[in-house]
């Protein structure tokens, strides 16, 4: 950790973390590491105004201009970046080379040639560099992959589900997500299909080896807003302008391990908020995950079926290391983050916690992302 750190009597020094982009999952990013006990050195946003009021809000000890000084500042051990993905690939670069541990939001650049690059830098870098696929933090993931693991379920035979959101439903919502040069060639699929790959891979333990998927813009052109806000839309009053990203994309899939699987992920499905679901089908039984109702995991067997719930007397130990308050008192993605970051945290201390997401993880599923966009534009099975 930094010398410059705060003297704390009879513990370790709080790690001194680093705050760049201050929207939606910036101030998610800054109240888990407080959680941590990390402390918040610096925080930069878009604009210095912004940057002022972001470290006032999220409890940072000062703001800084220029995100290339606050990623690169001796006090910093550990950056979080949460800015728009193409301010993402230079800032963890910048990081690395200054020695900083780094947390990168996903996708975890704009195309896979960049987060080939990044998972470089980070594996010969020698830090902890983590990206936060966040869902797998869930007790009734950590529980089914814990079964699965086990064999209770049987062999793995059939992967489904998808993740539907509404909020670019119209063509009034706006997001920088939506422009390739600030999010990458594939929206929706880099920014929520990525989770999903990701949480597939991870409860069945299997990869995905070959894709064949379809995608559409079915909202061809858009309000362009400044400053919208994810999830929220606003913004100001707006210019059209066409739209070259996908809404939608309808995948098939194949594993390593043979298994075929399907999966959609739309951003523009009415009343759909943010419905990760996932069921993996077994030999014996199946198990159903959704993200909206993440206390229980249903367990359907031919005989009988049944709803497991977040009860850490009868979940694996990998499930109840994440069972924060008793069953019946609802936890969800916000203790999902805390638990990364904690993880993270670990990592950094020298622990090697069971299922961190780190680069690689990120680098996998840019290859996954670019395999997609190569399938639909062709219309035939690519291999990832
Ligand atoms: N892991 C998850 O579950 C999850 C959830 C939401 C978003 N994300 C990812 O987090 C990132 C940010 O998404 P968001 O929803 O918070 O977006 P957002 O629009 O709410 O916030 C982005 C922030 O970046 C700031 N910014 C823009 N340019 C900057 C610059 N040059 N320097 C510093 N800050 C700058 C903006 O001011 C804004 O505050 C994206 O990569 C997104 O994919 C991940």
């Amino acid at each position: 950790m930094s010398a410059a750190g705060a003297v704390v009597v009879g513990r370790r020094a709080p790690v001194q973390v680093a705050i760049v982009g201050a929207g939606f999952i910036g101030a998610v990013h800054a109240r888990s590491a407080r959680l941590a006990g990390a402390r918040i050195v610096g925080v930069t946003a878009s604009t210095p105004e912004r940057s002022e009021e972001a470290a006032g809000r999220l409890g940072a000890v000062r703001a800084y201009d220029v995100a290339e000084e606050l990623v690169t500042a001796p006090e910093v051990d550990v950056v979080h970046l949460c800015t728009p993905n193409h301010l993402h690939a230079p800032l963890a670069l910048a990081a690395l080379a200054a020695g900083k541990h780094v947390v990168c939001e996903k996708p975890l650049a704009v195309d896979a040639v960049q987060a080939a690059e990044l998972g470089t830098a980070a594996a010969a870098s020698g830090r902890v560099a983590t990206v936060p696929f966040v869902y797998r933090y869930h007790p009734m993931v950590l529980e089914a992959r814990a079964r699965v693991a086990a064999g209770e379920l049987g062999a793995v035979r059939l992967v489904h589900g998808g993740y539907l959101q509404d909020w670019l439903s119209t063509p009034e919502d706006d997001s920088w997500r939506v422009d390739p040069e600030l999010g990458g060639a594939s929206r929706a699929f880099a920014d929520i299909g990525s989770h999903w790959c990701d949480l597939a891979e991870f409860i069945t333990g299997d990869r995905i080896a070959a894709v064949c998927a379809q995608s559409a813009t079915v909202v061809p052109e858009r309000a362009q807003r400044a400053g919208a806000r994810p999830f929220q839309g606003g913004g100001d009053a707006a210019e059209r302008r066409p739209v070259s990203t996908e809404d939608l994309v309808v995948m098939l899939f194949r594993t390593e391990g043979g298994v075929l699987g399907t999966m959609l992920v739309s951003q523009v499905s009415p009343g759909r908020k943010n419905h990760l679901h996932i069921e993996v089908g077994c030999e014996l039984a199946s198990v159903r995950f959704e993200q909206e109702r993440p206390e229980t995991l249903w367990l359907g067997r031919r005989e009988r079926t049944e709803e497991l719930w977040r009860d850490p007397a009868h979940l694996s130990p990998s499930a109840a290391r994440h069972a924060i308050v008793p069953v019946g008192h609802p936890q969800g993605y916000l203790e999902c983050f805390d638990a990364f970051v904690a993880d993270t945290y670990a990592a950094i201390g020298g622990a090697d916690p069971d299922g961190l997401p780190r680069f690689a993880a990120g680098v996998r599923q840019a290859h996954v992302t670019a395999a997609v966009l190569v399938s639909a534009e062709r219309g035939e099975w690519v291999d990832v």
